[in-house]
């Protein structure tokens, strides 16, 4: 009798840990192409609302459907037990999650100019300081930031990183949508640049350094701020 009571219990913990494994794998979280900070033209004239509608409208809403396109065979490869599947899939789902998490981090840098957009910040800021440290003054790190940015072979990003390990302030780029988390969990992203063609074709060509140029005028140093003392604490 004892004996078939922890049968009964144990049928039980099974299949109740069965069905939540199954409940956890058959849903998931839909990744969401969350609405612009600003309006679509807010970023004219350094952006044209026509290359906006692209950038934001096509090429980054195409990262989300793909990205829950790959997530859902993944779920569904996971639920099977098809973990070759699942492994296969990976490489889809970080090429086109990184093309999601890379343009959200983008469009939340800059800011209409009229917002506030360019407004360095403040010498005496933590911010400042620590560009200062690291680049010598602002001004070097970013003629350094464009001059690297512009020179990425290829699709890729600059980066504005600290560095949690040294305390200090650091430029980077990636490839194509890596993420700067790829070059190590010690490095947190402050600021990023696209310098992918679809970023500025169609408003500056074949220029990228004038993209380069142009872009400080709406980036949110007030957001970069935030960021840098969120990551120092
Ligand atoms: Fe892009």
């Amino acid at each position: 009798n004892m004996l078939n009571r922890l049968f009964q219990r144990s049928i039980a913990q099974t299949s109740r840990l069965t069905f939540m494994q199954c409940r956890s794998f058959a849903s998931f979280q839909k990744a969401v192409l969350k609405p612009l900070p600003y309006a679509i033209n807010g970023l004219e004239p350094i952006i044209s609302q026509n290359l906006m509608e692209f950038h934001y409208g096509k090429h980054h809403q195409t990262y989300v459907t793909n990205l829950n396109n790959l997530l859902e065979q993944a779920s569904v490869a996971l639920e099977g037990g098809d973990h070759q599947k699942y492994v296969d899939l990976s490489q889809a789902i970080k090429f086109n999650g990184g093309g999601h998490l890379n343009h959200e981090f983008f469009w939340e840098s800059l800011i209409p100019v009229a917002n506030g957009g360019g407004v360095l910040p403040k010498e005496g800021s933590d911010l400042y300081a620590g560009i200062v440290d690291a680049f010598g003054s602002f001004d070097a790190m970013v003629a350094h930031f464009s001059a690297n940015t512009a020179a990425v072979q290829g699709s890729g990003w600059g980066w504005l990183a600290y560095n949690k390990t040294s305390d200090e302030i650091e430029f980077h780029t990636t490839a194509n949508q890596d993420r700067l988390s790829d070059k190590g969990a010690h490095l947190t992203p402050l600021l990023t640049i696209d310098i992918w063609e679809h970023a500025y074709y169609l408003d500056y060509q074949n220029v990228r350094p004038n993209f380069m140029t142009e872009i400080w005028k709406v980036v949110n140093w007030e957001k970069v701020s935030e960021r840098y003392l969120a990551a120092r604490n």
